[in-house]
């Protein structure tokens, strides 16, 4: 077998085992795939360790990917100006490469799993952490009418703005403070760890129509705190971030392996653990 790993801390309750787990024995590939917890100081060495051991590839979660994005010595493309790496492996020169497939896989569940139009949309993004940084690219290649980032410390927000700017194409790209969007979007995305803590951005309830689409990029067994808040004020559709994780893993397991997995029976299998 080949090994593979995700590596965090902690890692105890990570999904990704089971999903990578799943997509092997669906697809007859030799794959191996654990949990290795990083001493929080000491991702580098970890990664070093894994790869001198004969480890083929590492996901890479909380709170390690700006590290793994920095210990890269090359880059996807569309992970260059991510800032966060969630996919490690070494090329045929032994240079180790990172890759950013949460953006992917945040569109993938969109678009096809869940049917929705992002070219043309007004998005908004609420959050400017390494979670949104990650998904800017692939979802300004959607080309949508405009991009509003909101956060707390807006100048992190015109930071990202700016960053992205050369990306947006006929998109407006702004920046702004979460109370200051007050017209209904085609569809929000929440990026930040708000609720985490149980917090919810303090947005204006009229950034939701009856037609907007609010994706929450977190996973929770209940509702989140912010779909829930969507709920209330009026949204039909609320997705939670479960099919971006199974839509990530398996863009990382195709760029390992060459082989995409089918992602719809690991979404059920997991909804359903
Ligand atoms: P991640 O890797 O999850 O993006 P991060 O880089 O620490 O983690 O970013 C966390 C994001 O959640 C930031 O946008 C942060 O806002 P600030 O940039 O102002 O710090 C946001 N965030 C965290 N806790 C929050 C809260 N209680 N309310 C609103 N936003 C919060």
């Amino acid at each position: 077998n080949e090994f593979y790993a995700v590596v965090g801390h902690p890692i105890n309750h990570s999904k990704s085992p089971r999903i990578h787990s799943l997509f092997a024995s669906q697809t007859g590939e030799p794959v191996e795939y654990t949990a290795v917890q990083a001493p929080l100081d000491d991702f580098a060495a970890t990664v070093r360790r894994f790869f001198e051991g004969g480890g083929k590839g590492l996901n890479v979660t909380v709170p390690f990917k700006e590290q793994a994005w920095e210990l890269a010595e090359c880059f996807a493309a569309r992970a260059e100006k991510a800032g966060a790496a969630n996919t490690l492996y070494q090329n045929s020169a032994g240079q180790l490469v990172a890759d950013n497939t949460d953006g992917y896989g945040l569109v993938r569940d969109l678009a096809t799993n869940h049917g929705v139009q992002l070219q043309g949309a007004r998005v908004l993004v609420l959050g400017a952490g390494g979670a949104v940084r990650g998904v800017l690219g692939p979802l300004l290649e959607q080309q949508p009418a405009s991009l509003t980032i909101a956060n707390r410390t807006v100048a992190k927000a015109q930071a990202l703005a700016a960053l992205f700017a050369d990306e947006a194409g006929t998109a407006t790209l702004s920046a702004c403070g979460f109370n200051e969007p007050d017209q209904p979007f085609d569809v929000i995305i929440n990026g930040t760890s708000a609720s985490l803590q149980g917090d919810l951005p303090p947005l204006c309830a009229n950034v939701i129509a009856a037609g907007t689409v609010v994706y929450d990029m977190m996973y929770s067994l209940q509702t989140t705190t912010f779909n829930q808040w969507a709920l209330d004020n009026g949204a039909v559709r609320v997705f939670d971030g479960l099919g971006m994780l199974v839509e990530q893993a398996a863009e990382s397991f195709r760029v390992w392996r060459g082989v995409r997995p089918e992602t719809a029976p690991v979404i059920d299998a997991l909804r359903n653990d």
